[in-house]
Parts: structure tokens; C-alpha cells; sequence
């Protein structure tokens, strides 16, 4: 079919509809529709949740515990990616123009935008948090002495691109320490808001932090460090890569200025995928860092935007999609996992990881020589669940673990703090038993081991 102009929407819809379809083999009684089902099932209820777990393509001899890397994505999120790069190589003008438009786009990030708490007009959709903290710490203009605060259970994707801007900008790097005894195991949300106060001075412009540590599993006490830092006329910038599709998420409410979230983690959409708010206020205080559309309302050309049209984007987050070709298929993903979340409700969700995390914590903390990291206190504490198994390397926990009881998780080793965990991510693909083999497999290799 050539895309003439007569071609409408329709006859294309059902002309997609016709093509093959990609068989994607759930282990599923995949045949029952979420929609079937029914949502908002009670965290207990084991046989919806393994329903909803094998929605997921995963091997069944495979316990996936580590969606804080990467969460797999369920097979309506797998198809909507294929279903795109299908239309897309079928007939590209016909799906450009009545899919992946920019209305299409714009729906998107509104859908997103309400999930995550914050106006349409406040959210890029990025491929990772790490873009995200980049723009949020490159795009702001400081000048050479100016300090910005972050910790050392942050990610790299945190504190390089402040290191970065340091060895190029002369901006001073403020490390808070978090691996203190006293913040071990995290329940004193006072404590981390004192830590974070007593590093300011009043060269102070910006403190970058985790909502959630991905080190200890920690949540911290975002709302309380962001109305100190505000009274202060201090920006904050989170690192939301862990609470997106796993926890409720109100981003106004949570009152921070920048936060970048992951959407191929706990939202389950495709690799590279993410998304980045950036407060209304401050939109034209944070430049884009790759980017190539008009610059102070001008294109190339130096035609001045007319109100509404693309160049006239200053003003919204979208300018931070604009550098070069994106992929539909990503986007299509997007789409699906909010749709799949939606459906399953992220209260139901939510009460699911943290029944899971519950009952990892009370197993584990139950093991003689087995410690540990997370708190029991629901404001501090979420579906990462971090342990150290006596002195044991925690890498020799993961192998023990994966080689004989097909359980992944992973280790967070870092040498220079201290730090050496395991860490298992407990999403609603993991299964009941899952979560009772974790146990067993971890009090097995603690007794083998002496701890
Ligand atoms: C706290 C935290 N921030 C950032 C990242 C990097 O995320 P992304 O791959 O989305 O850039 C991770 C990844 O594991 C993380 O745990």
C-alpha cells in the first residue's frame, strides 16, 4: 500500500490487523485477558499473582529477582514493540502518520505524566535515568566554587556527571556519607535529613540524591529533604530509577525540582526507556545537552517560532526529546507497561511488592549470621531487600544462589565505602515459592559457609 493521502486511519488499522502476529509463548493460560481477571487483587491472592507472573516470558527453572537492573517485560509490552517496528517497516508514511504522530507522543507523556504525579508539559520521555541526571546536573548553569550535594550509596549515574562537571567547571563535589553504622539498618528518616542538612553551606545550588538507594534498598525521606533544600533556595534533583512501577509516585507532591525515572525497570517497558520532570518553573533554567531544535525560539534559519509550533518549545520538557531520530518501538513499549500497570492497578502492585519484601525480610532475618540492610518501616523501605550473609563474598552468595537453585539476584560490592551486599528485587513476576527458595537457598549457603 502506498501511503497516498486518501489512506485513512482505518483501513490501516485493519490492514495491521491482518498481518502476522509475533507468537509469543507465555507460560500462561495466557489466553485469560488481564482484563478478564479483573485487578486490585489482595497481595495474597497467590494464584492471580502467578497469573500475572507468567504474563512474563521468563524461563520457569529462573527465579528473576533483579528488576532494580533490569525488569523483563511482560509479552503485551514485547508485542506492542514488535507491532510497531512491524507497522513501521510495512508502511512507514501510513504508520508516521496515524500511529506515531505527535499527537500520539503527546498522549504518552500525559499518560506517563499522570502516573507519575506532574503536568504533561513538565515530562520528557528519555531513554534512561542516567540522561535524565545528566541534563539535570549539566543543564543547570553554575559557575566554578558553586557546591552540589550527593551521597555515596548514590549510582554513578548520579555522582559522575557531578564529578564531570567538576573536573570541566571547578563545581565542588559535597559528599554526604550514608554508610555509617547510624544509617544501618535505615530507619531514622531524621538522621539522613540532618546528614544532608549539615553539608550545606552557602555555596550550596543543588543536592542530587536517590528516592530509593539501589545499594541498601533505602527510601528516603525525599518530601522532607526537598522542603529543607527549598526553604533554602536550593535546587533537588532525584534519582528515580527504582520507583516508577513499583510504588505509588506523586512527583509534585514529593515537591523535588528534577527527577529522572527508569521505564525499563519496574514499569517493565522496553530497554531504554525513562523519562525526565522537570518543575514548570524551571524550564528554561535547564538547558538540553544533546539537542537539536530551536535555540531561543529560532530555527536554524533564524524564522522566530510562532506560538504553538514546534520551535516554540522552551517551555516544555518535550525539548529534551529533540535530538534526532527516536524509536518507535520503545515508545510503543511505554505504552503497553502503563497499560499492563494500569490495568493490574499500582496500588495492587505496590501491596503486592511489599508483601513479597515482608516475608523476604522476616525468612532472612530469621537465618543465624544473615544481616540485614533494610528497614521493616513501610516510609523507608520498598521492594529492594539487601542482606549480607557474614563476611561471605557477596558474589560467591549470587554463583551459590544461581547455580543451583536458578535464583538471580545481584551483588552491590563497593570496596571504597565498605559496602558489600546481595540484593534481591522482588517484582510481580516473582512467585510465592520464589520467594521461600530464596530463603532456604540463602540459609543453605550461610551453614556452608560457618556464618
Ligand atoms: C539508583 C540508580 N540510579 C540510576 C541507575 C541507572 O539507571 P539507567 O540504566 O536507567 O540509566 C540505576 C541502575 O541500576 C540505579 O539503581
Amino acid at each position: 500500500m502506498a501511503g497516498s493521502a486518501s489512506t485513512s486511519r482505518r483501513a490501516f488499522m485493519s490492514q495491521m490487523a491482518g498481518t502476522a502476529s509475533l507468537a509469543l509463548a507465555t507460560k500462561a493460560s495466557a489466553a485469560v485477558s488481564v482484563a478478564e481477571i479483573g485487578a486490585g487483587h489482595a497481595p495474597d491472592d497467590q494464584s492471580y499473582w502467578r497469573w500475572v507472573s507468567e504474563q512474563f516470558l521468563i524461563d520457569p527453572n529462573i527465579a528473576y529477582m533483579n528488576t532494580g537492573t533490569r525488569g523483563p517485560s511482560p509479552a503485551s509490552v514485547i508485542q506492542a514493540q514488535f507491532e510497531a517496528i512491524k507497522g513501521y517497516d510495512r508502511d512507514r508514511l501510513s504508520y508516521v502518520r496515524y500511529v506515531a504522530n505527535s499527537e500520539a507522543k503527546e498522549n504518552l507523556r500525559a499518560r506517563l505524566a499522570e502516573f507519575v504525579g506532574c503536568n504533561a508539559n513538565e515530562l520528557a520521555i528519555t531513554t534512561n535515568t542516567t540522561e535524565g541526571m545528566s541534563i539535570g546536573t549539566s543543564g543547570l548553569d553554575l559557575k566554578a566554587g558553586d557546591e552540589i550535594i550527593y551521597t555515596n550509596h548514590d549510582h554513578s549515574s548520579g555522582g559522575q556527571p557531578i564529578n564531570l562537571r567538576a573536573a570541566r567547571h571547578g563545581i565542588v563535589p559535597v559528599v554526604v556519607d550514608l554508610s555509617s553504622d547510624k544509617f544501618h539498618p535505615p530507619n531514622r528518616p531524621d538522621t539522613i535529613l540532618a546528614a544532608f542538612e549539615g553539608a550545606i553551606t552557602p555555596r550550596t545550588k543543588l543536592i542530587s540524591f536517590c528516592h530509593v538507594n539501589y545499594t541498601d534498598g533505602c527510601v528516603l525521606p525525599v518530601k522532607e529533604i526537598c522542603a529543607m533544600a527549598r526553604a533554602k533556595g536550593i535546587l533537588t534533583l532525584v534519582d528515580g530509577a527504582h520507583p516508577p512501577g513499583m510504588m505509588n509516585l506523586d512527583i509534585h507532591d514529593l515537591g523535588c525540582d528534577i527527577y529522572a525515572g527508569a521505564g525499563h525497570k519496574w514499569l517493565c517497558a522496553a530497554m531504554q526507556t525513562g523519562f525526565l520532570f522537570v518543575r514548570e518553573s524551571l524550564l528554561d533554567r535547564v538547558w538540553p545537552l544533546n539537542y537539536s531544535g530551536p535555540v531561543q525560539g529560532m530555527s536554524m534559519y533564524r524564522q522566530a517560532a510562532s506560538p504553538g509550533s514546534s520551535l516554540d518549545r522552551s517551555r516544555m520538557a518535550a525539548k529534551y526529546e529533540l535530538h534526532g531520530s527516536g524509536n518507535y518501538a520503545t515508545e510503543a513499549s511505554l505504552s503497553a507497561a502503563l497499560d499492563f500497570h494500569e490495568t493490574l492497578t499500582i496500588d495492587a502492585i505496590e501491596a503486592r511488592v511489599r508483601h513479597m519484601a515482608a516475608r523476604a525480610r522476616d525468612g532472612l532475618r530469621e537465618i543465624p549470621g544473615v544481616q540485614l540492610c533494610v528497614s521493616d518501616d513501610p516510609a523507608m523501605s520498598c521492594g529492594l531487600v539487601s542482606f549480607k550473609v557474614g563476611d561471605v563474598d557477596p558474589i560467591e552468595v549470587n554463583d551459590a544462589l544461581w547455580d543451583r537453585h536458578g535464583i538471580y539476584i545481584r551483588d552491590v560490592t563497593h570496596p571504597e565505602i565498605d559496602w558489600a551486599a546481595n540484593r534481591a528485587s522482588l517484582h510481580i513476576m516473582v512467585h510465592d515459592e520464589d520467594v521461600e527458595n530464596l530463603i532456604g537457598a540463602v540459609a543453605e549457603v550461610a551453614k556452608e559457609k560457618g556464618v
